[in-house]
């Protein structure tokens, strides 16, 4: 290794434990992190405090959804070796600075963040939201600046969260840094910034649709295929995929079409997938045909996921995770605790250094 892992930008992003993981994080943002293990220093987070700004009355389900998304990120090839996992509720460091950006950010302008709006729709969680839940938009900017991370790998749904952080980040510089506003978001560190402006690295889909044919792939609208899915269950929900279509001899439609999103995404023989397309828009196959031959191409790329995933079950599998967590939590409360002394000693908070061990 040439590098020091010191001098590696940042890389920071995240999950809420909300259940397994699926193919639409996958495309998303997954896939991303995985390949950028190398090339930044990683850290990936659970966001198991942002689960309870909507399932406070869940604890035991958000202990079982945190493990399982550290599985699920271990299945795929997040090493832990290279990357850190980080369990947002062990780094006091997140809570503090969300406290202070929270003072940055005009309420209206929080409460008008698109991605919040869309979530209270579709959970439909009307007026009576709790007062955390808007406040997690807020504490997801903390999470990003409290490892002053420069890139964000997110699912096009998250855009509008890192738009929101890096606002907060030339706020904090201009206020607290005396960094001129007129300076390039680039050169905001070397201006004497504490935060560097970070950016939203979106997957190669940006958007997976669902089995259902019609919505984002998401787990709460029961449209989902998992990356822990057995052989049987892909083949089902690939049958069930809908499509629109009326007959194996209409010509078909490729654009917005699930089917064909999951065909170019997982299928690896690219010259069949040509195939398929031609075939498909001059009906001279049949969806069933198809989506025979896309849950097999499903199954091939999660097949090694779900051995490694195999290794991770039961008790033992669990209480290795836990290691993993606890080690590298103390890790990442390490950089933190050095942003957050940064942050302070700008705002002339600096009465003194505390320590902390986990
Ligand atoms: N809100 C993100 C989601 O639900 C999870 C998340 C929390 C996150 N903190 C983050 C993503 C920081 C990127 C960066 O998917």
């Amino acid at each position: 290794m040439t590098a020091s892992i010191a001098s590696r930008a940042r890389i920071l992003t995240g999950d809420t434990p909300t259940g397994r993981l699926h193919l639409g994080h996958w495309v998303g943002s997954l896939e991303n992190r995985v390949r950028l293990q190398d090339q930044y220093d990683c850290y990936f987070l659970i966001a198991n405090m942002h689960a309870y700004t909507t399932r406070a009355e869940k604890a035991v389900d958000v202990r079982r959804d945190t493990l399982e998304i550290a599985k699920d990120w271990l299945s795929v090839g997040i090493d832990p070796e290279r990357s850190t996992l980080v369990l947002q509720t062990e780094i006091p460091a997140i809570a503090e600075l969300s406290w202070y950006f929270a003072m940055l950010l005009p309420f209206n302008r929080v409460m008008r963040n698109p991605t919040l709006k869309a979530e209270i729709e579709a959970k439909d969680l009307g007026d009576h939201y709790s007062f955390g839940f808007p406040l997690y938009a807020v504490g997801q900017c903390a999470d990003i600046l409290a490892f002053r991370a420069e890139l964000v790998p997110v699912g096009e749904d998250q855009k509008a969260h890192i738009e929101m952080c890096r606002e907060v980040a030339r706020s904090f510089n201009r206020i607290y840094s005396g960094v001129d506003p007129t300076t390039k978001d680039d050169d905001a560190v070397a201006n004497g910034g504490v935060f560097p402006i970070p950016s939203a690295l979106l997957g190669r889909i940006s958007r997976l649709i669902g089995t259902d044919g019609k919505h984002k792939m998401s787990k709460s609208l029961d449209n989902a295929i998992f990356l822990s899915d057995d052989t049987a269950t892909i083949l089902k929900k690939t049958k069930k995929v809908v499509t629109g279509r009326q007959s194996a001899t209409d010509p078909g439609v490729i654009e917005n079409n699930a089917l064909f999103q999951y065909a170019r995404a997982f299928m690896t023989d690219t010259a069949r997938y040509a195939e398929l397309e031609t075939l498909y828009t001059a009906g001279q196959i049949g969806d069933g045909d198809v989506k025979k031959e896309v849950a097999g191409a499903i199954d091939t790329f999660l097949a090694p996921i779900r051995e490694r995933r195999a290794g991770f079950e039961g008790t033992q599998g669990d209480a290795r995770i836990l290691e993993i967590l606890r080690e590298h939590t103390s890790r990442a409360n390490a950089v933190a605790e050095e942003t957050l002394r940064m942050a302070k000693a700008a705002m002339k908070l600096d009465y003194g250094a505390r320590t902390i061990s986990f």
